[in-house]
């Protein structure tokens, strides 16, 4: 089969699992393991591509399947990475695995942050906790199109200094004089010499200009509402701020109805949303 066939089968048939295997895990915090990942089908892999935003279902056989934004950039062509964070059945099985392991892959799924249609626009990215994950292929991917954008700023939150994931490229972000990175903690710690302060205060007293600008964020359901506060207040509409939803999915394509939130569906219509279109959404997230 050609490569191009491959591609196809692989958009065509989105419900069926591609096996592929784990060639690293990276422990990013005590609760948050990275897993770069790979398919099995050297073709199929070859000509793999996807957008910041999209997801993937990451599943284990005996166990289940479940969802997870890829944090690797899209030139990140060697492997698929996934951040997941130990809450339950699945991501406590996933965080059992090593390098070598079997898992099963369903990807690219859902839609993307809409990066083409922000060029020329200034970028503000405002992460929290495992909110990181998509924002990361995200800021890498506008970093990769640097010349494509204007001002390019990450405000990252995490609870305490050991929380702080992908620390490695934290280093390398904060070294770079084209980007403006902030990675913040929620109260003074003797480890760090950083910011200290919740995610929406940081942001406030960064006081970014809503001018040609476009805000993303991503974190917890209590840091979100009081950043899409902040942001209001800072002056940017609702039409320029943007978000990634985690609605529970099953399939991932639109067929079972587990993700809707009113009208639409999670897994075809988002993750990726504006606030616009979330405020016109029933009031159930
Ligand atoms: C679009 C999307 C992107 C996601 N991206 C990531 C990511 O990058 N990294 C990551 O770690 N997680 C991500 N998640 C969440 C991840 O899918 C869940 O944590 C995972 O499904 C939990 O599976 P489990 O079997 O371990 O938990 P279960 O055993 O099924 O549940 C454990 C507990 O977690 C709760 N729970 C499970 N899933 C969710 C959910 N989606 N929302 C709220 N509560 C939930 C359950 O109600 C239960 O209380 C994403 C979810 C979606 C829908
Ligand atoms: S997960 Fe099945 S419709 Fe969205």
């Amino acid at each position: 089969m050609t490569t191009t066939a491959r591609a196809g089968r692989a958009a065509a048939e989105p419900l069926r699992p591609e096996p592929a295997t784990i060639v690293e895990v990276i422990e990013e915090t005590p609760n948050i393991k990275s897993l770069r990942v790979v398919f099995d089908d050297g073709e199929l892999m070859k000509s793999f591509s996807f957008a910041p935003g999209q997801v993937g279902q990451l599943g284990i056989l005996g166990v289940g399947e479940a969802t997870f934004a890829i944090s690797s950039a899209p030139s990140e062509k060697d492997f698929l990475q996934f951040s997941v964070m130990k809450t339950g059945v699945v991501t406590t099985a996933i965080h059992e695995l090593a390098a070598g392991d079997k898992v099963t892959l369903r990807a690219p799924l859902g839609n993307s942050f809409p990066v083409e249609e922000w060029r020329g626009k200034n970028v503000l990215v405002v992460g929290g906790g495992i909110g990181m994950a998509p924002l990361r292929s995200l800021f890498m991917h506008l970093m990769d199109h640097r010349e494509d954008y204007g001002d390019l700023q990450l405000i990252y939150g995490a609870r305490t200094p050991a929380d702080v994931c992908f620390s490695s490229d934290c280093s390398l972000w904060s070294e770079k004089r084209d980007v403006d990175f902030i990675t913040t903690i929620d109260a003074e710690h003797p480890e760090w010499g950083g910011r200290v302060g919740l995610v929406p205060s940081v942001l406030e007293e960064e006081n970014p200009s809503p001018e040609n600008n476009v805000a993303v964020t991503c974190g917890p359901p209590v840091m979100l509402k009081f950043v899409f506060e902040s942001l209001e207040k800072l002056g940017f509409r609702e039409d320029q701020v943007y978000t990634t939803l985690e609605r529970r999915m099953k399939c991932g394509i639109g067929l079972c109805g587990r993700c809707n939130v009113g009208p639409r569906y999670v897994c075809v219509d988002g993750p990726v949303f504006s606030l616009a279109e979330l405020r016109r959404l029933p009031d159930e997230l």
